[in-house]
């Protein structure tokens, strides 16, 4: 009798805990300077990317004040150059890369992006006729992934010639714990 008492209100507790089980997502930031924020971020080939930023040769010279955290990456692609590259590591159910988008008539960007292996989509904005530069631009998202660690490549190649100016992204992390809720 007092086991089966016992197996009923141990029973009732596991009830209990279950129901205060709980999981938050969180949205992390993390600039185009690695490594920040548990995420991994790789330029590759190394020797095409630049902290743009301060940097005196490059020729897009976006304003510093609207860029997140005053920094972003700047990479030249021309036809004929190995494919520029940035792989980011990430563990979450959600991502999203915001980039800083020329509207010109000389220079555009156009990315690809591979998700975990698999072809994810493609971002081309259009020659401009302004000679301005576009913030905050939002060039890939995906929601509703597995919790788990991913990787998002991107990447931009073949015979469009493009400027790559990479600003920072954003992923979902989530979190859960147990709570006892004592009556
Ligand atoms: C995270 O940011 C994305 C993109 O801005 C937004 O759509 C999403 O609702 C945000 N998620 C959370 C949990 O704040
Ligand atoms: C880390 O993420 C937080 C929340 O989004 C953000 O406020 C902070 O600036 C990020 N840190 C870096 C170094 O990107
Ligand atoms: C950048 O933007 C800020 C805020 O609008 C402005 O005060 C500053 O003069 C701009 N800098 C350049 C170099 O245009
Ligand atoms: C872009 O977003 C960042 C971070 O949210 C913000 O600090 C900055 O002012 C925004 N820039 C523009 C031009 O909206
Ligand atoms: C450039 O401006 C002309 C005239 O304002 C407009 O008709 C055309 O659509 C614009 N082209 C682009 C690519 O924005
Ligand atoms: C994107 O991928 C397609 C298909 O492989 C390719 O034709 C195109 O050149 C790629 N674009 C960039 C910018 O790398
Ligand atoms: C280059 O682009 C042209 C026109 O967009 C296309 O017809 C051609 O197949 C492309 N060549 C290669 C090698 O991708």
């Amino acid at each position: 009798m007092g086991s089966l008492r016992a197996l009923l209100v141990l029973g009732a507790f596991f009830h209990h805990l279950k129901s205060v089980r709980a999981s938050i997502e969180t949205n992390v930031t993390v600039d185009d300077q690695a490594p920040s924020n548990n995420s991994v971020l790789v330029y590759m080939p190394p020797m095409v990317w630049n902290e743009g930023a301060g940097c005196d040769f490059c020729s897009a010279k976006p304003n510093e004040s609207f860029a997140f955290d005053g920094t972003w990456h700047d990479a030249a692609y021309n036809p004929g150059d190995s494919t520029a590259e940035i792989s980011i590591s990430f563990t979450g159910t959600a991502i999203y890369t915001f980039f800083i988008v020329p509207d010109m008539n000389s220079q555009t960007t156009n990315l690809n992006f591979t998700l975990d292996g698999v072809p994810a989509g493609s971002f081309q904005h259009p020659l401009g006729n302004r000679t301005q530069f576009l913030y905050n631009v939002s060039t890939f998202g995906r929601a509703g992934l597995e919790n788990a660690a991913h990787s998002l490549i991107i990447t931009s190649g073949g015979n469009t010639s493009s400027l790559l100016l990479f600003d920072y992204l954003v992923y979902t992390y989530v979190s859960s714990w147990f709570a006892i809720n004592c009556p």
